[in-house]
């Protein structure tokens, strides 16, 4: 069952909900802020304390970074890209069995995204919610001359205790530090005692978050860059949309095209970044 919902301020959502699992994706970024496959806890971790309110970016769920990750050359631009806190347009749904829903949101081109970024481009964000969550965004370069794209989608999950859990499948991988601005190699899996901001780049296999007995993994597709991301102690209690201790009980794993793995489009080419997280 898919229905469209509106919060006391107005604020856009469409739920769905399966034999499999549920879920909630905000009109406003196209942005996934709850899925949970039934009998388990919430996969996604939102704040508390996020408004839900035109033009703010929730705190939590799967925000869409784009056309670029970060900062923009320009520091006047917002981090992160304009897609998170832009209305999309539903263009498809589908019931396609009783366990698998198909959601398809679009953002076009506008006056708006022009003074941002200026380029045409045609983007899709297609969810499927079933026993399985998978997203595909996908580009196309609209315009006659080509552009260079940056994108993540900035996953939160929700974990029992930060300290407890670790991410296996980076091993090996080269890093940037963006606390230090310096590289480095992983070894071994990765955990969690104090602020952690990587940019993960040659990311070639599945990312697991072993929480406890649950682990989740991340299977991306047209993504060779992943963000690893915790805020920790201070930052955290800085931070718009967080709850001083709201890093206990988040880690962001991004699929990303970030730094060295951005993409450039042909005029007419696309390109897709997938996560399938099971
Ligand atoms: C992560 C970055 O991807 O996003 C962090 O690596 C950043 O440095 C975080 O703090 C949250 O960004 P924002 O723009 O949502 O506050």
């Amino acid at each position: 069952m898919i229905t469209t919902q509106r919060m006391e301020n107005g604020f856009e959502y469409l739920e769905i909900r399966n034999a499999a699992a549920e879920a909630k994706i905000a009109s406003q970024g196209a942005h996934l802020f709850h899925y949970r496959r039934h009998g388990e806890t919430p996969l996604l971790w939102v704040s508390a304390t996020s408004p839900f309110e035109t033009g703010t970016a929730i705190r939590g769920g799967v925000p869409v970074c784009w056309p670029w990750f970060g900062m923009s050359s320009d520091p006047a631009l917002p981090q992160h890209g304009f897609a998170r806190t832009m209305m999309w347009a539903v263009e498809q749904t589908e019931e396609i069995d009783a366990d698998t829903t198909r959601v398809v949101l679009r953002l076009a081109p506008s006056e708006a995204t022009l003074k941002l970024w200026p380029h045409r481009f045609a983007l899709t964000l297609e969810i499927t919610v079933g026993a399985v969550l998978s997203m595909s965004l996908t580009t196309t370069n609209a315009d006659d001359r080509p552009f260079t794209l940056g994108a993540a989608l900035h996953t939160y999950f929700a974990v029992s205790q930060i300290a407890d859990v670790r991410v296996e499948g980076l091993e090996g991988r080269p890093y940037f530090d963006a606390l230090t601005g310096t590289r480095h190699r992983q070894e071994g899996a990765i955990g969690f005692a104090e602020e952690t901001d990587r940019v993960y780049q040659e990311v070639d296999g599945a990312i697991r978050l072993v929480d406890g007995t649950r682990t989740v993994t991340i299977a991306n597709e047209g993504s060779a860059s992943a963000v690893v991301w915790n805020p920790w102690i201070a930052k955290c209690s800085r931070m718009s949309g967080m709850a001083p201790d709201s890093y206990l009980t988040m880690l962001c794993i991004e699929s990303a095209n970030a730094m060295e793995d951005v993409r450039t489009l042909q005029p007419g080419a696309s390109h897709t970044l997938k996560a399938v997280i099971g």
